[in-house]
C-alpha cells in the first residue's frame, strides 16, 4: 500500500538516509587501514553486520541480549573449552570456511570441521601403536595410505588423530590432565599408517553453557555422529582437516555442527575374536576400518 503522498514515504526515507549514514561513516573509518585485506575484511563484515541489524530492526534490548551472549560464551572459554568455536560449528560458518578455503580437489580427501577438541603436542604413537591410552571403548584397528593425489605416497606425514570414548567425553572434558584418544603419527615410508584407538561413539557438543541455550532455543539437538578426527600435515601439501564418520549412525543426517560428507563415511567392521592385522590374538569384541588419506600438492593453485 502506498503512503499518502509527503508523509511516511520521506520519514521512511529520512530514516534510511540517517541508518546509512552511520553505515557509511563507520566503513569510511577503515580507509586508512595499511593492510588491503584487513580494510576489505572490515569493511565488508561492517556492511553486512548493519545490513543485519536494519533486516530484523534489531532493538537494544536484543543487542543487549547478544553481548550478554558474548559476554558469557567468553567467561566459558579457556585452553580446554572453547564456546567461539562452538558458536561458529553451529551457525554453520566453520564449515562455510572449510568450503571457501579448503574447497574439494579431485581424487583428495575432503575436508571438514576442525572442532573445539585439538590440542597440540600430543603424546608420538609408534605405527601400530594404541592412541586409547586408556579411553574407554571397543579397540578399533585404524590403518590406510597417505598418498599425493597423484598416488605418490607420502612418507613421514604427521598424522594427528583424537576422538571421543564410548561416552562421548575427549580427555580434556574430564577433571584432571589425562592424555586419552588422542596422539599424534608418522606415515611410514610407503606412506601407510595403523594405530589401535576405540571404535568412535556418537555424543553431544558441550551444551551446558551459552550455545547449548542456543540449541536449546532453536529447537535442535546437540547430537554429534560417531567420528574420528585426523589432521595430517606434510611438506609440500595443503594440511588436511577431517574426520571419518562411522557408516549406519543415526545422527549421520543431523549433525550439530553441519559436519558430514559422503565421503567421509565409511564402514568400521565388527568382529569377534580372532587375529587382529597386527596379529595379536584378540578375545573380545573389536573394529577394523581402513581409510587412505589423499592430500593434495601445495603447488595446485586455487582458482
Ligand atoms: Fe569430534
Amino acid at each position: 500500500m502506498n503512503a499518502p503522498q509527503g508523509t511516511a514515504a520521506p520519514e521512511a526515507e529520512q530514516r534510511d538516509v540517517r541508518e546509512q549514514a552511520v553505515t557509511d561513516e563507520v566503513i569510511a573509518s577503515f580507509d586508512g587501514a595499511e593492510s588491503g585485506r584487513y580494510r576489505e575484511v572490515m569493511q565488508s563484515l561492517v556492511r553486512h553486520l548493519h545490513g543485519f541489524a536494519r533486516d530484523v530492526r534489531l532493538t537494544q534490548a536484543e543487542w543487549q541480549r547478544a553481548i550478554a551472549f558474548l559476554t558469557a560464551a567468553g567467561h566459558i572459554t579457556d585452553d580446554r573449552r572453547q564456546e567461539f568455536i562452538l558458536l561458529s560449528d553451529v551457525l554453520g560458518l566453520s564449515m562455510l570456511t572449510v568450503a571457501l578455503d579448503a574447497p574439494a580437489a579431485d581424487g583428495a580427501t575432503e575436508s571438514t570441521v576442525f572442532g573445539p577438541f585439538f590440542v597440540a603436542d600430543a603424546p608420538e604413537i609408534q605405527l601400530g601403536g594404541d592412541v586409547a591410552q586408556g579411553a574407554k571403548g571397543v579397540p578399533c584397528w585404524v590403518s590406510g595410505q597417505v598418498r599425493s593425489v597423484d598416488g605418490v605416497p607420502v612418507a613421514g606425514a604427521v598424522i594427528d588423530v583424537w576422538e571421543a570414548d564410548e561416552d562421548g567425553f575427549y580427555d580434556v572434558q574430564y577433571e584432571g590432565k589425562r592424555t586419552a584418544g588422542r596422539g599424534r603419527l608418522r606415515s611410514a615410508t610407503d606412506g601407510r599408517y595403523r594405530f589401535w584407538s576405540v571404535l568412535p561413539s556418537p555424543y553431544p557438543i558441550p551444551y551446558d553453557g551459552p550455545v547449548g541455550e542456543l540449541l536449546t532455543a532453536a529447537g535442535r539437538g546437540p547430537m554429534r555422529p560417531a567420528h574420528l578426527h585426523f589432521m595430517v600435515t606434510a611438506p609440500g601439501h595443503r594440511t588436511l582437516v577431517t574426520h571419518i564418520f562411522v557408516a549406519g549412525d543415526e545422527y549421520l543426517d543431523r549433525d550439530a555442527v553441519f559436519g558430514v560428507k559422503d565421503s567421509l563415511v565409511v564402514e568400521f567392521t565388527r568382529r569377534t575374536g580372532g587375529t587382529a592385522p597386527d596379529g595379536s590374538e584378540r578375545d573380545g569384541g573389536w573394529a577394523e576400518v581402513r581409510f587412505d588419506l589423499v592430500l593434495v600438492p601445495e603447488h595446485e593453485d586455487r582458482e
